[in-house]
Protein backbone atom coordinates (compact mmCIF):
# COMPACT_ATOMS: atom_id res chain seq x y z
CA UNK A 1 0.00 0.00 0.00
CA UNK A 2 1.65 3.50 -0.97
CA UNK A 3 0.58 5.77 2.48
CA UNK A 4 1.58 8.46 0.30
CA UNK A 5 -2.09 8.04 -0.85
CA UNK A 6 -3.13 9.09 2.53
CA UNK A 7 -1.93 12.65 1.82
CA UNK A 8 -4.91 13.85 -0.36
CA UNK A 9 -7.00 13.01 2.94
CA UNK A 10 -5.43 14.70 5.25
CA UNK A 11 -7.39 17.58 4.85
CA UNK A 12 -10.53 15.93 5.83
CA UNK A 13 -9.01 14.01 8.51
CA UNK A 14 -8.67 17.67 10.30
CA UNK A 15 -12.00 18.23 10.81
CA UNK A 16 -11.32 16.31 14.05
CA UNK A 17 -12.37 18.28 17.11
CA UNK A 18 -9.87 19.70 19.11
CA UNK A 19 -9.90 21.77 22.85
CA UNK A 20 -9.47 25.56 21.57
CA UNK A 21 -9.25 24.57 18.11
CA UNK A 22 -5.87 24.54 18.01
CA UNK A 23 -5.69 21.57 15.82
CA UNK A 24 -2.09 20.47 17.57
CA UNK A 25 -1.58 17.28 15.61
CA UNK A 26 1.59 16.80 13.11
CA UNK A 27 1.93 13.68 11.03
CA UNK A 28 5.39 12.33 9.66
CA UNK A 29 5.26 9.46 6.10
CA UNK A 30 8.08 7.38 7.16
CA UNK A 31 8.70 3.75 5.88
CA UNK A 32 7.09 2.34 8.64
CA UNK A 33 4.21 4.17 8.36
CA UNK A 34 2.95 7.73 9.23
CA UNK A 35 3.81 8.86 12.60
CA UNK A 36 1.47 10.59 14.81
CA UNK A 37 2.31 13.43 17.44
CA UNK A 38 1.43 16.94 18.03
CA UNK A 39 3.10 20.28 18.06
CA UNK A 40 4.27 21.84 21.34
CA UNK A 41 3.59 25.32 20.26
CA UNK A 42 -0.05 24.02 20.32
CA UNK A 43 -0.32 22.72 23.73
CA UNK A 44 -2.51 24.87 26.04
CA UNK A 45 0.15 24.46 29.21
CA UNK A 46 -2.12 27.06 31.61
CA UNK A 47 -5.40 25.82 31.03
CA UNK A 48 -3.97 21.95 30.10
CA UNK A 49 -1.68 21.48 32.31
CA UNK A 50 -2.05 17.76 32.53
CA UNK A 51 -2.43 17.52 28.21
CA UNK A 52 -5.68 15.22 29.15
CA UNK A 53 -7.39 17.56 26.53
CA UNK A 54 -4.75 17.42 24.26
CA UNK A 55 -4.33 14.16 24.10
CA UNK A 56 -8.18 13.57 24.04
CA UNK A 57 -7.55 15.57 20.69
CA UNK A 58 -5.08 13.30 19.58
CA UNK A 59 -7.33 10.33 19.86
CA UNK A 60 -10.23 12.29 18.27
CA UNK A 61 -7.83 13.12 14.67
CA UNK A 62 -6.54 9.40 14.84
CA UNK A 63 -10.12 8.21 14.96
CA UNK A 64 -10.62 10.82 12.28
CA UNK A 65 -8.42 10.15 10.08
CA UNK A 66 -9.39 5.96 10.75
CA UNK A 67 -12.70 6.99 9.36
CA UNK A 68 -11.70 8.62 6.34
CA UNK A 69 -9.47 5.92 5.30
CA UNK A 70 -11.78 3.24 6.15
CA UNK A 71 -14.04 4.94 3.89
CA UNK A 72 -11.69 5.39 0.72
CA UNK A 73 -10.52 1.91 1.01
CA UNK A 74 -7.50 2.58 2.03
CA UNK A 75 -6.66 -0.21 5.05
CA UNK A 76 -5.40 1.57 8.35
CA UNK A 77 -4.89 0.74 11.22
CA UNK A 78 -3.85 2.97 14.60
CA UNK A 79 -0.40 1.41 16.65
CA UNK A 80 0.12 2.84 19.88
CA UNK A 81 3.80 3.86 20.30
CA UNK A 82 4.54 7.09 22.52
CA UNK A 83 7.89 8.72 22.70
CA UNK A 84 8.50 12.32 23.10
CA UNK A 85 6.36 14.08 21.01
CA UNK A 86 4.76 11.09 19.28
CA UNK A 87 1.50 9.13 20.29
CA UNK A 88 2.07 6.30 17.70
CA UNK A 89 1.14 5.28 14.13
CA UNK A 90 -1.20 4.93 11.42
CA UNK A 91 0.16 1.46 9.76
CA UNK A 92 -0.86 -1.11 6.57
CA UNK A 93 -3.38 -2.95 7.72
CA UNK A 94 -5.11 -6.47 6.40
CA UNK A 95 -8.50 -5.18 5.97
CA UNK A 96 -10.26 -1.87 6.08
CA UNK A 97 -10.91 0.03 9.53
CA UNK A 98 -14.44 -1.57 11.11
CA UNK A 99 -16.57 2.08 11.63
CA UNK A 100 -20.05 2.19 11.03
CA UNK A 101 -18.95 6.25 9.91
CA UNK A 102 -18.18 7.84 7.03
CA UNK A 103 -16.13 10.73 5.84
CA UNK A 104 -19.39 12.70 5.29
CA UNK A 105 -20.47 12.48 9.19
CA UNK A 106 -16.77 13.47 9.88
CA UNK A 107 -17.58 17.03 7.57
CA UNK A 108 -20.83 17.44 8.96
CA UNK A 109 -20.40 17.34 12.44
CA UNK A 110 -19.73 20.41 14.48
CA UNK A 111 -19.24 21.67 18.26
CA UNK A 112 -22.59 23.48 18.76
CA UNK A 113 -22.69 26.53 21.84
CA UNK A 114 -26.44 27.06 20.47
CA UNK A 115 -30.04 26.43 21.50
CA UNK A 116 -30.67 22.81 21.87
CA UNK A 117 -34.91 21.78 21.37
CA UNK A 118 -34.67 18.92 23.27
CA UNK A 119 -31.73 16.55 25.27
CA UNK A 120 -31.25 13.21 24.00
CA UNK A 121 -33.49 10.62 24.13
CA UNK A 122 -32.87 6.97 25.47
CA UNK A 123 -31.53 5.46 22.56
CA UNK A 124 -28.99 7.90 22.17
CA UNK A 125 -27.54 7.72 25.68
CA UNK A 126 -27.79 3.71 25.49
CA UNK A 127 -25.54 3.97 22.21
CA UNK A 128 -23.09 6.76 23.60
CA UNK A 129 -23.15 4.43 26.78
CA UNK A 130 -22.58 0.92 25.02
CA UNK A 131 -19.89 2.74 22.38
CA UNK A 132 -18.34 3.94 25.84
CA UNK A 133 -18.53 0.30 27.58
CA UNK A 134 -16.95 -1.01 24.76
CA UNK A 135 -13.47 1.24 25.82
CA UNK A 136 -13.99 0.26 29.46
CA UNK A 137 -15.51 3.28 30.17
CA UNK A 138 -19.15 4.88 30.72
CA UNK A 139 -21.37 7.79 29.97
CA UNK A 140 -23.81 8.89 32.16
CA UNK A 141 -26.17 12.13 32.47
CA UNK A 142 -25.40 14.31 35.63
CA UNK A 143 -27.65 14.64 37.99
CA UNK A 144 -28.97 17.33 39.60
CA UNK A 145 -29.08 19.44 36.87
CA UNK A 146 -30.43 22.56 38.90
CA UNK A 147 -26.98 22.60 40.42
CA UNK A 148 -25.02 22.74 37.33
CA UNK A 149 -25.44 26.67 36.28
CA UNK A 150 -24.09 27.74 39.90
CA UNK A 151 -21.17 24.94 39.31
CA UNK A 152 -20.46 26.62 36.02
CA UNK A 153 -20.24 30.16 36.88
CA UNK A 154 -17.79 28.84 39.86
CA UNK A 155 -15.43 26.92 36.87
CA UNK A 156 -15.45 29.84 35.02
CA UNK A 157 -14.68 32.60 37.35
CA UNK A 158 -11.89 30.66 38.20
CA UNK A 159 -10.71 30.62 35.19
CA UNK A 160 -11.00 33.76 34.56
CA UNK A 161 -9.54 34.72 37.82
CA UNK A 162 -6.34 33.30 36.53
CA UNK A 163 -4.25 35.51 34.02
CA UNK A 164 -2.29 32.81 32.75
CA UNK A 165 -5.30 30.30 31.69
CA UNK A 166 -6.77 33.85 30.75
CA UNK A 167 -4.04 34.44 28.15
CA UNK A 168 -3.78 31.82 26.74
CA UNK A 169 -7.57 31.18 26.18
CA UNK A 170 -7.23 35.04 24.54
CA UNK A 171 -4.39 34.18 22.30
CA UNK A 172 -6.78 31.86 20.62
CA UNK A 173 -9.83 33.68 20.73
CA UNK A 174 -10.74 35.15 16.93
CA UNK A 175 -13.36 37.48 17.99
CA UNK A 176 -13.16 40.08 14.63
CA UNK A 177 -13.20 38.52 11.73
CA UNK A 178 -10.36 40.70 10.46
CA UNK A 179 -8.05 38.56 12.85
CA UNK A 180 -5.41 37.24 10.83
CA UNK A 181 -5.99 33.61 11.76
CA UNK A 182 -9.86 33.90 11.24
CA UNK A 183 -10.15 31.33 9.06
CA UNK A 184 -7.02 29.28 10.31
CA UNK A 185 -7.75 28.21 13.77
CA UNK A 186 -8.83 29.11 17.44
CA UNK A 187 -12.55 30.40 18.66
CA UNK A 188 -14.29 32.46 16.50
CA UNK A 189 -17.01 34.67 17.43
CA UNK A 190 -19.87 32.66 15.20
CA UNK A 191 -18.70 29.16 16.89
CA UNK A 192 -19.10 30.26 20.25
CA UNK A 193 -22.29 32.06 19.37
CA UNK A 194 -21.59 35.50 20.21
CA UNK A 195 -23.83 37.91 19.05
CA UNK A 196 -21.62 41.08 17.93
CA UNK A 197 -21.92 43.75 20.98
CA UNK A 198 -21.09 40.78 23.66
CA UNK A 199 -17.91 39.69 20.47
CA UNK A 200 -16.54 43.25 20.97
CA UNK A 201 -17.55 43.56 25.03
CA UNK A 202 -15.49 40.21 25.32
CA UNK A 203 -12.41 41.66 23.71
CA UNK A 204 -12.64 44.84 25.32
CA UNK A 205 -13.01 43.47 28.37
CA UNK A 206 -10.30 41.05 27.77
CA UNK A 207 -7.80 44.07 26.51
CA UNK A 208 -8.71 45.85 29.77
CA UNK A 209 -8.03 42.60 31.84
CA UNK A 210 -4.76 43.59 34.16
CA UNK A 211 -6.94 47.01 34.84
CA UNK A 212 -10.17 45.37 35.71
CA UNK A 213 -9.41 42.12 36.95
CA UNK A 214 -8.96 43.05 40.35
CA UNK A 215 -12.76 45.27 39.89
CA UNK A 216 -14.51 42.22 39.19
CA UNK A 217 -13.94 41.32 35.55
CA UNK A 218 -13.58 36.92 36.05
CA UNK A 219 -17.48 37.73 37.86
CA UNK A 220 -18.51 39.32 35.56
CA UNK A 221 -16.84 37.30 32.51
CA UNK A 222 -18.25 34.14 34.30
CA UNK A 223 -22.35 35.43 34.68
CA UNK A 224 -22.17 36.78 30.87
CA UNK A 225 -22.87 33.23 29.62
CA UNK A 226 -25.46 30.72 30.73
CA UNK A 227 -25.10 27.75 28.22
CA UNK A 228 -27.47 25.76 30.75
CA UNK A 229 -30.20 27.95 29.59
CA UNK A 230 -29.75 27.23 25.62
CA UNK A 231 -31.39 23.99 26.51
CA UNK A 232 -30.07 19.90 26.51
CA UNK A 233 -29.21 17.52 28.54
CA UNK A 234 -25.12 17.52 30.63
CA UNK A 235 -23.51 14.17 30.03
CA UNK A 236 -19.88 12.92 31.43
CA UNK A 237 -17.94 10.71 30.20
CA UNK A 238 -16.09 8.45 32.93
CA UNK A 239 -13.07 6.58 32.26
CA UNK A 240 -11.81 3.36 34.50
CA UNK A 241 -9.94 4.04 37.12
CA UNK A 242 -5.96 4.93 36.64
CA UNK A 243 -6.07 5.74 32.95
CA UNK A 244 -2.94 6.56 31.82
CA UNK A 245 -1.55 8.47 28.72
CA UNK A 246 -2.17 5.98 25.87
CA UNK A 247 -5.15 5.31 27.61
CA UNK A 248 -6.49 9.23 27.16
CA UNK A 249 -5.19 8.80 23.39
CA UNK A 250 -7.81 5.84 23.46
CA UNK A 251 -10.88 7.78 25.13
CA UNK A 252 -10.29 10.26 22.25
CA UNK A 253 -10.66 7.88 19.81
CA UNK A 254 -14.00 7.08 21.90
CA UNK A 255 -15.04 10.37 22.17
CA UNK A 256 -15.29 11.42 18.69
CA UNK A 257 -17.28 7.75 18.42
CA UNK A 258 -19.27 9.39 20.45
CA UNK A 259 -19.69 12.62 19.18
CA UNK A 260 -20.32 10.97 15.49
CA UNK A 261 -23.04 8.65 17.42
CA UNK A 262 -25.09 11.82 18.53
CA UNK A 263 -24.67 13.73 15.49
CA UNK A 264 -25.74 10.34 13.32
CA UNK A 265 -28.65 10.82 15.88
CA UNK A 266 -29.58 14.34 15.00
CA UNK A 267 -28.11 15.47 18.01
CA UNK A 268 -25.00 17.86 18.69
CA UNK A 269 -22.39 18.24 21.48
CA UNK A 270 -21.04 21.24 23.15
CA UNK A 271 -18.22 20.45 25.70
CA UNK A 272 -17.92 22.10 29.05
CA UNK A 273 -14.57 21.09 29.94
CA UNK A 274 -14.28 24.06 32.46
CA UNK A 275 -16.34 21.69 34.90
CA UNK A 276 -13.84 19.41 35.36
CA UNK A 277 -10.43 21.71 34.02
CA UNK A 278 -11.61 23.36 38.30
CA UNK A 279 -10.59 21.06 41.29
CA UNK A 280 -13.28 22.45 42.97
CA UNK A 281 -16.29 21.85 40.46
CA UNK A 282 -14.20 18.39 39.12
CA UNK A 283 -15.38 17.23 43.22
CA UNK A 284 -18.38 18.29 43.40
CA UNK A 285 -19.22 16.58 39.82
CA UNK A 286 -17.58 13.42 41.32
CA UNK A 287 -19.53 13.21 44.28
CA UNK A 288 -23.09 14.38 42.23
CA UNK A 289 -21.80 11.20 39.69
CA UNK A 290 -20.45 9.17 42.86
CA UNK A 291 -17.16 8.91 40.84
CA UNK A 292 -13.58 9.43 42.09
CA UNK A 293 -12.93 12.91 40.61
CA UNK A 294 -10.07 11.76 38.25
CA UNK A 295 -12.42 9.09 36.62
CA UNK A 296 -14.15 12.31 34.72
CA UNK A 297 -12.52 12.56 31.29
CA UNK A 298 -14.95 15.03 29.36
CA UNK A 299 -18.35 16.64 30.22
CA UNK A 300 -20.29 18.07 27.27
CA UNK A 301 -24.10 19.62 26.87
CA UNK A 302 -26.02 17.41 24.35
CA UNK A 303 -28.90 18.08 22.61
CA UNK A 304 -31.02 18.30 19.62
CA UNK A 305 -29.80 21.70 17.45
CA UNK A 306 -32.56 24.29 16.49
CA UNK A 307 -30.13 25.27 13.51
CA UNK A 308 -26.84 24.23 11.97
CA UNK A 309 -23.79 25.77 13.74
CA UNK A 310 -21.09 27.33 12.00
CA UNK A 311 -18.59 25.20 10.64
CA UNK A 312 -15.15 26.08 12.44
CA UNK A 313 -11.89 26.97 10.84
CA UNK A 314 -9.27 24.65 10.15
CA UNK A 315 -5.29 25.28 9.04
CA UNK A 316 -5.53 22.84 6.10
CA UNK A 317 -8.93 23.56 3.94
CA UNK A 318 -10.90 20.67 2.33
CA UNK A 319 -13.37 20.46 0.01
CA UNK A 320 -16.92 19.12 1.10
CA UNK A 321 -16.48 15.44 0.24
CA UNK A 322 -17.97 13.73 -3.04
C1 LIG B 1 -10.90 17.56 24.36
C2 LIG B 1 -11.80 18.70 23.93
C3 LIG B 1 -12.23 19.63 24.87
C4 LIG B 1 -13.07 20.68 24.49
N1 LIG B 1 -13.54 21.56 25.44
C5 LIG B 1 -14.37 22.55 25.07
C6 LIG B 1 -14.96 23.42 26.05
O1 LIG B 1 -14.69 23.32 27.24
N2 LIG B 1 -15.83 24.38 25.63
C7 LIG B 1 -16.18 24.52 24.32
O2 LIG B 1 -16.97 25.39 24.00
N3 LIG B 1 -15.65 23.69 23.37
C8 LIG B 1 -14.78 22.71 23.72
N4 LIG B 1 -14.29 21.85 22.77
C9 LIG B 1 -14.73 21.98 21.38
C10 LIG B 1 -13.65 22.63 20.52
O3 LIG B 1 -13.55 24.01 20.81
C11 LIG B 1 -14.00 22.37 19.04
O4 LIG B 1 -13.85 21.02 18.79
C12 LIG B 1 -13.13 23.17 18.09
O5 LIG B 1 -13.35 24.53 18.23
C13 LIG B 1 -13.39 22.76 16.64
O6 LIG B 1 -14.74 22.93 16.31
P1 LIG B 1 -15.66 21.74 15.79
O7 LIG B 1 -15.80 20.74 16.91
O8 LIG B 1 -16.97 22.40 15.45
O9 LIG B 1 -14.99 21.11 14.62
C14 LIG B 1 -13.46 20.80 23.14
C15 LIG B 1 -12.99 19.86 22.20
C16 LIG B 1 -12.17 18.83 22.58
C17 LIG B 1 -11.71 17.82 21.55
Amino acid sequence: MDLETFRALEPLCWRAPSAHNTQPWRLRYEPAGIRVGWDPARELPAGDPTGRDLRLSLGAFVETCLIVAADADLPLKYVADPEDQWVGWLRPAEGPYPTPFRTTDVWERRTDRGRFSAGPDPEALAAVDREARQAGGEVRVVPQADRLGALLRTADQHLYADPAITAELRRWLRLDPTHPNYRIDGLTDRCLALSRPAAVGLRVGLAAYPLLRPLGLPRLLAAADDPLARGGTVLALIAPEGLDQAGQVEFGRLLLRCWLTLHTAGLAAHPLSQLIDVAATRTVLGTLLEVAPERLVHVTRVGRPTRPAPRSARRIPSDEPT
